[in-house]
C-alpha cells in the first residue's frame, strides 16, 4: 500500500469509527427495502456475502429468512454492533472485520453478493471491488446491489459527496460486461434508513446474474 493509500484508509476507518460510535443504529435496524424485494430470488439456504454491511441490518435480516451469511465490514465499531444485533436475535452470522482490499475473494465461494450502499470505493478502487464479488460469486449466482447516481448531489440525502463515487447503468456495465442484467434501474424514492439515508434519493438498483 502505498503512503497516502495508508493515509485514506487511516482515514476512512477513522471517520467510519466515528459515526458508527454514535449512539443508535446510523442506518436503522431495518433491512435495505431494495435488497428485502430481489431476496425473494434467492433458493433456501443460500451462501450470502454482505459487502460493507457495517451495524448488521442486511446480514441478521438475510439469516433470519434462513440463509447462510458471511458479512464484513471495515469498521470494528460497527461489526461490534453487528454481532450485538445478531445475538440479541439469535442469529448466527459470520461477521469480519475487513476492508474490501483486504477481504480475500474466494473464487465461486457465494450464490449471492450484497452490496448495499458501497460508495466508499474509488475509481482506483472500484475496479478491484467488482472484480473481487464478481469472482467469489459462483455460476449462477447474483450480485444485489443498491447505490446512488450523480442527481443524488442535488440531493445530499446520503451518501458520498463524490461524483466519481456515483453510480450509472453505463459504469455498471462497464464494469461488469459479463453480468446477464435481471435489472439495471436508476430511479428515485424517498428513503427512510436511519439518519444516514433519509429523504428523496436517487438510486440506481441492481441484480446481475454471473453465467
Ligand atoms: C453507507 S454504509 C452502508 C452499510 C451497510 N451496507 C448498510 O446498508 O447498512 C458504508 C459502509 O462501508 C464501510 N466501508 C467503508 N470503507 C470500506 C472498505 N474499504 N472496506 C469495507 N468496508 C468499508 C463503512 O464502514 C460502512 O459500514
Amino acid at each position: 500500500m502505498s503512503t497516502s493509500n495508508r493515509q485514506d484508509f487511516t482515514d476512512a476507518l477513522e471517520r467510519w469509527n466515528e459515526r458508527f460510535a454514535l449512539p443508535g443504529y446510523l442506518f436503522g435496524l431495518e433491512p435495505n427495502a431494495f435488497l428485502v424485494k430481489q431476496s425473494a430470488r434467492l433458493r433456501p439456504g443460500s451462501r450470502v456475502l454482505c459487502v460493507a454491511d457495517g451495524e448488521g441490518r442486511n446480514s441478521t435480516f438475510l439469516a433470519a429468512t434462513g440463509h447462510a451469511v458471511t458479512a464484513f465490514d471495515l469498521s470494528p465499531v460497527a461489526v461490534e454492533k453487528a454481532r450485538a444485533l445478531a445475538a440479541q436475535r439469535g442469529l448466527e452470522v459470520d461477521f469480519n472485520v475487513a476492508g474490501t482490499d483486504t477481504w480475500e475473494w474466494a473464487a465461486e465461494r457465494f450464490d449471492a453478493v450484497a452490496a448495499i450502499f458501497i460508495q466508499f470505493a474509488a475509481p482506483t478502487q472500484r475496479q478491484a471491488l467488482f472484480a473481487g464479488m464478481w469472482r467469489t460469486l459462483r455460476q449462477g449466482g447474483l450480485l444485489l446491489l443498491q447505490g446512488y447516481t450523480p442527481k443524488q448531489l442535488e440531493y445530499r440525502t446520503g451518501g458520498p459527496d463524490k461524483l466519481d463515487h456515483l453510480y450509472t447503468a453505463e459504469l455498471l456495465r462497464e464494469l461488469l460486461p459479463q453480468a446477464q442484467w435481471l435489472e439495471l434501474t436508476e430511479h428515485e424514492a424517498v428513503l427512510a434508513e436511519g439518519n444516514g439515508h433519509h429523504g428523496r434519493s436517487a438510486l440506481i438498483d441492481a441484480v446481475a446474474r454471473k453465467g
